[in-house]
């Protein structure tokens, strides 16, 4: 019978494939074990190499993920995958010590915890060569991690733990999977104090292929952190599309200010120059920030655009008469203006998302729509 899983999410890893099969090997001597690969339909064709292993070693799986991408949501789905009582998640690039498994197996089994994690921030671990900033930017996660985890984790940004299936189960339902940092997620998820412990281990330095990790991961982190806090009453890409909607008034603010005042155009003119510009700019940092995962290229990015000005400009029509309509009915303007932009973020929020983003898609789904005879 199969005791423990391990979860490896991977995203162009094709290097790393057989040298972190060989090292659990290794390492899981006298453990019934299976390995699940969640790929991100990898370009280097990750998924296919390790589907030419499973072939010979029905231990090894892959779930090639399309159209998807981020690592909570792998290891997410990676989980869900097994049916085996223990779950252990670790990155494929050999970073994480896998030979402190069977330690943290046996720490789960005799404790009867929830959960192991494998911290770099305990003695006898370590950050290995981490740059300075990394470290400072990982304390500064540690921080925001306290606020949701109502817990005190040495590594809350550790990729790396061993899990109970049955917590798991328990938390599924709730867990944001955004981003990159699962354990928080995991832990922020539950309603009751998680019973765990920590082993320490060193991270080490990757030696094939390279990181995924980017300054969107930051960004992911804190809309993760966001979501804890207020995604049972407001969604989170709402949230990031309501960010980018207000860094947008502001630019057309100052653009309008910059072209009436300072270069004499005409106001409406200058008006609609500004608001053409702030359309785009939102436009381009919905794609790459709120709508990430469903990022538009190519030419889908261009139709992407021209619908997102068709659907805000629909959007500014009823910012205009609706604050006029309400004005008239005798709110105060700013009550009047404020009902009116709230209505209308949520109009654009909801239009583009049916329409802007799923563009790619739909044109994906008429691609592979089988062929008529
Ligand atoms: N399926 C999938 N989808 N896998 C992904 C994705 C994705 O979008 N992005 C990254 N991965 C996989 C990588 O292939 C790798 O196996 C693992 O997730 C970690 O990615 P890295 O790019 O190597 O991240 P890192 O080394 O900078 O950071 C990791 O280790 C830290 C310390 O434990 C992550 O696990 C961090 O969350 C963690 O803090
Ligand atoms: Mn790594």
């Amino acid at each position: 019978m199969v005791e423990l899983a391990v979860v490896l999410p991977t995203f162009k890893e094709r290097e790393n494939v057989a040298p972190v099969l060989a090292a659990l090997e290794r390492a899981l001597a006298g453990i019934h074990y299976e390995v699940i690969f969640v790929d991100d339909d990898s370009p280097d064709e990750t998924a296919e190499l390790i589907r030419g292993i499973s072939l010979r070693d029905p231990r090894v799986r892959v779930l090639q993920r399309i159209h998807r991408r981020g690592l909570s949501s792998a290891c997410v789905e990676g989980m869900m995958a097994t049916a085996a009582p223990y779950i252990a998640v670790m990155d494929a690039d050999l970073q994480h010590d896998e030979t402190i498994l069977p330690a943290m197996l046996a720490t789960l089994k005799q404790q009867h915890l929830d959960l192991v994690i494998a911290s770099r921030n305990m003695p006898g671990g370590s950050m290995g060569d981490f740059s300075r900033e990394r470290v400072a930017i990982s304390g500064f996660g540690k921080t925001l991690s306290r606020m949701v985890c109502r817990c005190e984790l040495s590594d809350p940004m550790s990729g790396f733990f061993l899990l109970d299936r049955a917590f798991v189960h328990e938390v599924v339902r709730s867990v944001s999977a955004i981003g990159f940092k699962i354990l928080v997620d995991l832990v922020a998820s539950c309603r009751r104090p998680v019973r765990f412990a920590e082993v320490p281990y060193r991270f080490r330095t990757r030696q094939r292929g390279e990181s995924k990790l980017d300054i969107m991961v930051l960004i992911e982190y804190l809309q993760l952190v966001l979501d804890k806090m207020v995604g049972d009453l407001i969604p989170a890409r709402f949230l990031l599309f309501s960010v980018v909607g207000a860094l947008g008034a502001l630019l057309n603010m100052a653009a309008l200010a910059m072209l009436f005042r300072w270069f004499g155009l005409e106001f409406t003119i200058a008006l609609g120059v500004a608001t053409f510009l702030a359309m785009t700019s939102n436009f381009f940092l919905n794609n790459t920030v709120t709508y990430r995962d469903r990022r538009l290229k190519g030419s889908m990015l261009w139709l992407g655009l021209v619908s997102f000005y068709a659907v805000c400009s629909v959007g500014g029509v009823i910012t205009i008469m609706l604050s006029e309509f309400l004005r008239r009915a005798g709110l105060a303007w700013y009550t009047a203006g404020a009902i009116a932009v709230v209505i209308t973020s949520v109009w654009n929020f909801s239009i583009t998302q049916l329409v802007t983003w799923r563009l790619q898609r739909r044109r994906h789904a008429s691609r592979s729509a089988p062929q008529q005879a």
